[in-house]
């Protein structure tokens, strides 16, 4: 009999060591890094800026190669994007020439699927995010969380395995973002998705991860892996979620001594 544990492994990150160098000094971004990501987990990265977390989200996404070590998804190396998996960036990635809709139905074009399906789908996944009634709208009408809304669409219309979001919240207020939040977290439990989540904000990883990876820089490392064992939809001001936030931030600033 196989192990359930080990079936359930979608991405393996096998001591994947990533350089920068030039002509005068090279640069560890990246320090043998190794993690298994499990079928349908919400999983976070979190860590101070410049400590790896893009490089680490496009070396999974298939846009840069490991200088050393590799990724695997369902036991397959990657090595180029591949379509069963999307990327979210930070800066929406959406084409300012055309509308909500067409942005949202692009995916499907590349697919191949017909015109009528194509608006079919794009319509329920502008209703899951709620955009409805702004679909001819172009993205210099809309306001940076209706922006990233329509990037998110965009991501889920073409049915993807994995998600890998890279800071996707990282330019809309607070409010917005605690909604854009909750929203994404209701989708990946009706959708069913592997879901790999950038960022830099302890909240908004605690809200969001089934685990959180805390990374360090300088080289980059991951520090501690964390499991968020608390029920959805998360209070941020519940005990276990207050516990988890000072265990992270005792990581970060490692005054526990001090105490
Ligand atoms: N193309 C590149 N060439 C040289 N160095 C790079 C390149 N890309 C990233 N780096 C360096 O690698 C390190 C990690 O960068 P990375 O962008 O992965 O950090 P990050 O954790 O995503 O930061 P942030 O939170 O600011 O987005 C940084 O020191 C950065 O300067
Ligand atoms: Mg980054």
């Amino acid at each position: 009999m196989g192990s359930a544990v080990h079936d359930n492994i979608k991405i393996a990150i096998r001591d994947v060591t990533k350089l920068y160098s030039n002509n005068s000094h090279s640069l560890i971004a990246l320090d043998a890094i190794n993690l298994e990501i499990m079928d349908g987990e919400f999983f976070c990265l979190l860590g101070p800026s410049g400590c790896g977390k893009s490089t680490l989200l496009n070396i999974m996404a298939g846009f840069e190669k490991p200088t050393d070590g590799k990724v695997l998804i369902e036991g397959g190396e990657i090595a180029a994007p591949n379509p069963r998996y999307v990327t979210v960036f930070q800066d929406y990635g959406i084409f300012p020439w055309r509308t909500v809709q067409e942005n949202v139905e692009f995916g499907l074009e590349i697919k191949g699927i017909e015109v009528n399906e194509r608006k079919k789908i794009a319509e329920v996944f502008i209703k899951m995010v709620g955009l409805v009634g702004f679909e001819m709208r172009h993205p210099i009408e809309l306001s940076g969380g209706m922006k990233q809304r329509v990037s998110l669409a965009r991501a889920l219309a073409v049915n993807p395995e994995i998600i890998f979001m890279d800071e996707p919240f990282g330019a809309v207020d607070a409010l917005t973002r605690m909604k854009l939040q909750e929203e994404l977290v209701k989708i990946w439990r009706e959708e069913n998705k592997t879901i790999v989540f950038v960022t830099h904000d302890i909240d908004e990883a605690i809200y969001l991860g089934d685990r959180i990876a805390v990374m360090s820089s300088m080289p980059g490392r991951i520090k501690s892996l964390l499991d968020v064992p608390m029920n959805r939809p998360r209070l941020r001001t519940e005990n276990d979620f207050l516990r988890i936030k000072e265990k992270i931030y005792l990581e970060f600033f490692e005054y526990a001594d001090k105490k």
